[in-house]
């Protein structure tokens, strides 16, 4: 099947009462790990790349793998999104390389690690929804910021959205998902105990607004066996710490409906690669530790696939293609 929108897939989330993985893309190894753990568990999934991913890839080298990917697996339904998109011209260049769904990540200045005015997000939410929309394409926003400028993204500045500000952002903005700062955070050292999430935040922008698919960033678990075999084998990530699966799943049952991990596919892949190098130094042919790291990436995909309620929704729709979206844009 074609690529489909982010709006389709978690608008069928909503109605099957899911959520779907957003899981970040560099390369073929990743893609191909995380397609055949849609493919295993009968899955929808939506492929997201950074900025900083189309960079590392290459615009046209990312694009093709993912259009290699609905080739491969014409049963699964893929959305090709955006993440944490800083500015219009961000979103206009990746929907011009045919994502179905952009994020523009507000919350943020352009340099991605500024908290941003409210005013700010609004203005440019608002430019790009109006230039997506009229496209047929997703939009993502974020309110609240995360931490974890560590690996990157956020300001390392925790601010939990204020729900009722949410809820009009929404509307003044027009924003198909929103992501809300409510204690989770990007990269492998989140918290430093146990996280208490925010979730009556998420329960009550989900309370007015049932409609509004909600978005989980910074959403990795960061298991404990994953960060041993890595230090176990040369690596170095004391005090490493993520988001308990239980805890996602009780945020998918306040009204989460997109879930983004990235750090947990990355840490399953360096330990993987750490172990091989490790335990059999001979070995020189990169298949020989990309294939089992790709086979990581699956595992952890998979597992989480089900632990979303994700597993066996993926023959539940037809795509909608982005003429007939932007149509529906227009209507309203
Ligand atoms: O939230 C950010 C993602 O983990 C992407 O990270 O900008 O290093 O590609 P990146
Ligand atoms: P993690 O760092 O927890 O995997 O979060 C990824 C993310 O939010 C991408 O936007
Ligand atoms: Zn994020």
């Amino acid at each position: 099947m074609p690529l489909v929108t982010m709006k389709q897939v978690l608008d069928e989330a909503i109605r099957g009462n899911y959520a779907v993985g957003a899981f970040n893309v560099n390369n073929m190894e990743q893609i191909k790990g995380i397609m055949e753990a849609a493919r295993q568990t009968k899955s929808p999934v939506i492929l997201q790349a950074s900025r900083g991913a189309r960079k590392y890839a290459g615009r046209r080298f990312l694009r093709h793998l993912i259009l290699a990917a609905i080739e491969e697996y014409p049963e699964i339904p893929i959305a090709m999104h955006l993440d944490h998109g800083n500015n219009l011209q961000s979103c206009i260049e990746a929907i011009e390389d045919g994502f179905t769904s952009v994020m523009i990540d507000g919350s943020l200045a352009e340099d991605g690690k500024t908290p941003a005015p409210y005013d700010y997000n609004l203005n440019v939410t608002r430019q790009v929804v109006l230039y997506a929309h009229e496209r047929g394409v997703t939009v993502e926003g974020e309110l609240g910021c995360l931490g974890g400028i560590e690996d990157g993204v956020g300001s390392g500045e925790v601010k939990l959205a204020d729900p009722d500000q949410a809820v009009e952002f929404a509307e003044k903005t027009g924003v198909d998902a929103l992501a809300l700062g409510f204690g989770t955070s990007h990269g492998a050292y989140k918290f430093k105990k146990e996280p208490k999430l925010a979730y009556h935040i998420v329960e009550k922008v989900h309370q007015h607004r049932p409609d509004l698919p909600i978005v989980s960033h910074g959403s990795s678990s960061v298991p404990r066996d994953l960060v041993d075999r890595i230090n176990a084998f040369g690596g170095h990530m004391p005090n490493a710490m993520g988001v308990p699966l239980s805890d996602l799943v009780r945020s998918i049952d306040s009204g989460v409906r997109k879930i983004n991990i990235d750090t947990d596919t990355r840490l399953g892949v360096t330990g993987v690669i750490r172990e091989v190098f490790a335990k059999q130094p001979d070995k020189f042919d990169p298949r020989d530790y990309l294939k089992p790291a790709m086979e990581e990436i699956t595992r952890i995909v998979a597992e989480r696939m089900r632990a979303f309620r994700t597993a066996g929704h993926a023959g539940d729709y037809a795509p909608v293609s982005l003429g007939d979206m932007k149509k529906a844009y227009t209507r309203k």
